[in-house]
This record gives structure tokens, sequence and C-alpha cells, in this order.
């Protein structure tokens, strides 16, 4: 896909790593719609930096609303070519701590609307001249971490959400994900949790949002490229 001129839809694009996919877009020409949920100041900047993108507010948590921004986004784009399903809940839940309001939230939100959304941009771009559709999972989505098993479940529910949505919205949609590793940590992560992430990185991690941002490009930009994952984890998962 030549991104110049397209029209693109990211989920939590108000902060962190759907900001910088935001702007990164939108200096290579793209057209953007930036969705948020709690965070609308972040969003009203984001917008601005992308040359007066619309802004739209959904939690895709409720039923429904994967299905509504994804309209909302082609009305206000004139059409939809590209969607990043970005947004996502990330809390340590102990296992004897999960509760069903725990599990759904994670589910409902990292698993569910992104593929609603999916469904409902594939068969706008499927109309229309294609497009491609890129799920943000984890590098850790197989091998979950302990005190996080409803993020991680979600997670490794989206990756094979994007292998089978890649089979069957083929040749029209593309679908891939990029997979990151420790790229942002956490805003209330503790400094002696951040280093210990670093001891177990190989790579410096000063070039982490970069390398994800230049991962997103290359699979939205590879025509003879779906249902692949490419991590951006710093070698993480090679220890
Ligand atoms: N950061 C990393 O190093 C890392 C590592 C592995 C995987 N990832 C994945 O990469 C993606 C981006 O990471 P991140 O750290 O930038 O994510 P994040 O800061 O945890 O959250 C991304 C967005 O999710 C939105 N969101 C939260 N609850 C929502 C709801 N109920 N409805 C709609 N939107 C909601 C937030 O929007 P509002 O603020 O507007 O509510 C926020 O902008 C995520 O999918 C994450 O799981 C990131």
């Amino acid at each position: 896909m030549d991104l110049e001129g397209k029209r693109a839809l990211v989920t939590g694009g108000g902060s962190r790593v759907g900001r910088a996919l935001c702007v990164a877009l939108a200096e290579r020409g793209v057209h953007v719609a930036v969705h948020y949920d709690a965070s609308e100041a972040a969003a009203v900047e984001v917008a601005a930096a992308c040359g007066g993108a619309p802004r739209l507010q959904a939690d895709l948590t409720v039923a429904g609303a994967a299905q509504g921004l994804v309209h909302a986004a082609q009305d206000a784009l004139g059409g939809l070519d590209l969607l990043i399903n970005n947004a996502a809940v990330y809390e340590r839940t102990p296992l004897e701590t999960v509760d069903e309001r725990t599990w759904n939230r994670h589910l409902d939100l990292n698993l569910k609307a992104a593929f609603f959304a999916a469904q409902a941009a594939g068969r706008i771009m499927r109309e229309g001249a294609g497009g491609v559709i890129l799920n943000l999972t984890d590098a850790q989505a197989l091998d979950p971490r302990p005190g996080y098993l409803p993020y991680f479940a979600s997670k490794a529910g989206l990756e094979a959400v994007t292998r089978g949505l890649a089979l069957e919205l083929a040749p029209e949609v593309r679908v891939n994900a990029v997979a990151p590793g420790p790229v942002l940590p956490p805003e209330d992560a503790s400094e002696a949790s951040i280093d210990a992430i670093r001891r177990a990185t190989p790579l410096d991690p000063a070039g982490a949002l970069k390398s994800l941002v230049s991962a997103v490009f290359y699979l939205i930009e590879s025509d003879f490229v779906t249902g692949q994952t490419l991590t951006v984890d710093g070698g993480r998962s090679l220890r």
C-alpha cells in the first residue's frame, strides 16, 4: 500500500504508542482519525499535530462501540484504508484476584473490540479499493508472565484473530500484527522494575519506539505479507 492520501483509524491514538503512530502516519501524508476514550486533552493535541485530524471518542468495552467507531471514522475521513487496533488495557491481575469483570475488561477491549472493528473495517475495505488491518499484540502473548493472565490471553486470541482474518479477508485486505516487547514502560512502573526489564533485554531500549513504528510501516507497505506477526522486543524473548 502506498501511504500518501490514505485514510486511517488508530484506536487509542491519544497517547504513547498510538500517538507516535498517528503522528508518523500524518507525516507520511495519511489522513488520520484519532480515537480516544478518557484522554480527550491528549487527543486534542495529537489531532492538532496531525493537521487538524478528526477525534472520535468511544469506550470500546461497550457492545457495538467498535463497529460504531469504524463507521464514524469512515464518515469523518470519506472512506477507510487502514485500521490500527492499538487500544488495550494492561492490568496486573494475580491469579487469585481475577474475577469476571477483570477478565471481561481485558477480553472485551483487547480482543472483542479489535475483532469487531476489523470485521466492520474489512467489509468497508472490500467494498472499496482494499486495505490493511494492523493489530498490536504482545511479544509474550504465547508465553505469559505470571500475574497478567487475562491480558496475555486476550493478546494470544488477537494473534489467532490476525491469522484467521488474514485468510478470510484476502486478497483485498491484508491483516498483520506487531508484537511489542518492552517498548514504553507502563506510566506507573517503578525504577526497579524498569531496571530489571533493561537487564533482561539484550538491545538498548532507546530505539524501541522508532523500531515499533518502522515495523508498522513495513507491514502496511508490504503487499505480499499477510497473517504475520513481527516481534519488536529488543531480543528479550531470546532469553
Ligand atoms: N508499551 C509497550 O511497551 C507495549 C508492550 C507490549 C504490548 N504493547 C501493546 O501495544 C499497544 C500500545 O501500547 P501502549 O503502552 O501505548 O498502550 P496503553 O497506553 O496501555 O493504552 C493504549 C490506549 O488504550 C486506550 N483505552 C484504554 N481503555 C479503553 C477503553 N475502554 N476504550 C477505548 N480505548 C481504551 C487508551 O485511550 P484513553 O487514554 O483515551 O482512554 C490508550 O490511549 C497496546 O495494544 C499494548 O497492549 C505495548
